[in-house]
């Protein structure tokens, strides 16, 4: 019995290749039973084309693999499709690089995005579109330095708000070096921070973004803070300085005027305890 335990497995492979020697056709399965994949495999280009299926038997994706002795590569045209049969996401693919312009619609049919490759090189003005149509983005390559496979790019960034020009962005190497974006966007990373005690942790994560201790950016440096402020103000503005703004507190009003009307976060989900060690932290010396 052991014995014919261990051969099944064999037996079953071998079978498996020698049908597909015959059909050159393979279907997988998925676990209920349904087809989710169509391999056919066409003896005249020496390619292989492989179709994925939505779970209600609908095309998904369709593309070709050339087959060679070292491995397949994609070839030809590779498309996904939405539910209704329109299509999602094309891309034309020249010996495993792509090739002319590669493009993706919203299922309402307006195009999302469209992007242009030659001679293995990023190039032209790639745009970028909401589901409405109204252009968000365009990206211009000059044509000459992106590999089409680049993760680093340099190129111009327009980003258009309503249909018009909002602000233009340099890239080089995939470093932001130009902006004239007004404001600077601040992204904040939520961290759940209810575990933590140390004021220097907090500090980094809820605080960063916006102070440093000896430089003002976005927020005042907050290096000698602690000196300038009692311990009661230093609370209020840390759990709600809009409050104290409200109140009408004469620094702050004096900080909000100097920081052209920037409001101040909430931290209300702090406890007591995690305020004071943030303010303990300020205390220190730097
Ligand atoms: C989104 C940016 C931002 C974040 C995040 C932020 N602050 Fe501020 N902070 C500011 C700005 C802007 C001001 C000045 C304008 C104002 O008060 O509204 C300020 C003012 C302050 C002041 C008053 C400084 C002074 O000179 O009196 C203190 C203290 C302060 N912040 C502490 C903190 C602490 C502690 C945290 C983290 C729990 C924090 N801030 C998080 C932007 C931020």
């Amino acid at each position: 019995m052991k014995h014919l335990i261990s051969v099944l497995p064999i037996l079953f492979i071998f079978s498996f290749a020698r049908a597909q020697d015959i059909s050159k056709t393979t279907n997988v399965f998925n676990e209920e039973g349904k087809l989710q994949m169509l391999i056919v495999y066409n003896p005249a280009c020496h390619c292989r084309t492989y179709t994925e299926f939505y779970p209600d038997g609908k095309v998904y994706a369709k593309r070709t693999f050339i087959v060679t002795d070292k491995g397949e590569f994609i070839d030809g045209e590779d498309l996904t499709y939405h539910p209704d049969g329109s299509i999602k996401i094309y891309k034309l693919w020249k010996n495993a690089f792509p090739e002319g312009r590669a493009y993706s619609t919203f299922e309402n049919g307006k195009t999302e995005y469209e992007e242009f490759y030659k001679d293995k090189l990023k190039v032209g003005t790639w745009r970028y579109f909401n589901e409405a149509g109204e252009l968000t983005k365009e990206k211009l390559y000059d044509g000459t330095h992106n590999a089409w496979n680049s993760k680093k790019d340099s190129y111009t960034l327009k980003t258009y708000k309503g249909g018009k020009l909002n602000f233009t962005e340099t890239f080089t190497a995939g470093s932001l070096t130009k902006s004239d974006r007004k404001e600077a966007t601040i992204t904040l990373v939520h961290n759940p921070v209810s575990n933590i005690s140390d004021g220097k942790k907090l500090f980094d994560l809820k605080c960063k973004a916006c102070h440093s201790m000896d430089k003002d950016g976005y927020g005042p440096a907050l290096k000698d803070v602690a000196l300038r402020r009692t311990n009661s103000w230093l609370f209020q503005m840390i759990v709600d300085g809009n409050k104290l703004l409200a109140s009408g507190d004469k620094e702050a009003v004096l900080l909000f005027e100097k920081y052209g009307g920037k409001k101040h976060l909430s931290n209300e989900n702090l406890t007591k305890q995690q305020v004071q060690s943030i303010i303990d932290y300020l205390k220190k010396p730097q």
